[in-house]
């Protein structure tokens, strides 16, 4: 998987109403737009109904939500790593706190990670980056960078001794540029954000507030 520049954006679709259908298509051209008019990375990770699509129309980085740890072949209904690659994936989100999988089935993606304890266990599989999310904070309005920033320079400094090549993201209940500003001031190396953009009025506003400050 290619990495992403510092800082780095990635938002996370879900499967909120408001990316359904043309949904997905129109917030990923947002996102591209934004990405173009800023100079700054911004990953989108549409569900995966409308990777293909998504994937073939924009040229910022598309990333699926899991993908499930089997080879291709006979395997009915599951997301395999070779059906996310050729539909145009470049890497995968793991393990979110909304999807999680066992140790054994966590390869080199975006590793998500209730704790920095669990950041640095995961770590150790080197996968491209590390995303703390405290559960309690996804959807929420309260940042991690405000709720809990001990746990973002926490996590860093754990990562850190146990891989250097890791990124840290850290994300649940980003919603501003000073949230964002916040978590690369704390060591992260960018965000995962979803509620903040997905479900704003005006997302391309919304996305370009976040960078504001980058
Ligand atoms: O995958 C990102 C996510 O779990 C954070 O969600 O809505 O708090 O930005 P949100």
């Amino acid at each position: 998987m290619s990495r992403l520049s510092k800082p780095a954006v990635v938002v996370n679709f879900k499967s909120y109403s408001e990316i359904h259908g043309h949904g997905a298509l129109e917030l990923a051209q947002i996102c591209e737009q934004v990405s173009e008019e800023t100079g700054i990375r911004v990953a989108v990770c549409p569900p995966t109904a409308e990777l293909a699509y998504v994937a073939r129309s924009v040229k910022i980085p598309v990333f699926t939500q899991s993908v499930d740890p089997y080879p291709e072949g006979a395997r009915t209904g599951w997301n395999t790593p070779s059906l996310a690659r050729t539909a145009g994936a470049i890497g995968t989100l793991v393990n979110h706190a909304e999807h999680r999988l066992s140790d054994g089935e966590i390869g080199k993606t975006v590793v998500c990670a209730d704790t920095p304890r669990a950041a640095a266990g995961v770590a150790t599989f080197e996968p491209t980056y590390v995303a703390l999310e405290p559960p309690e904070l996804i959807g929420g309005d309260i940042s991690v960078t405000k709720a809990n920033p001990r746990s973002i320079t926490e996590s860093v400094e754990m990562v850190r001794n146990v891989s250097s090549k890791v990124g840290v993201l850290c994300g649940a209940g980003i919603k501003t540029g000073l949230d964002v500003a916040n978590a690369i001031e704390l060591g992260a190396m960018g965000v995962l954000v979803a509620s903040g953009v997905v479900r704003a009025v005006d997302p391309k506003g919304a996305l370009l507030d976040l960078l504001k400050h980058l």
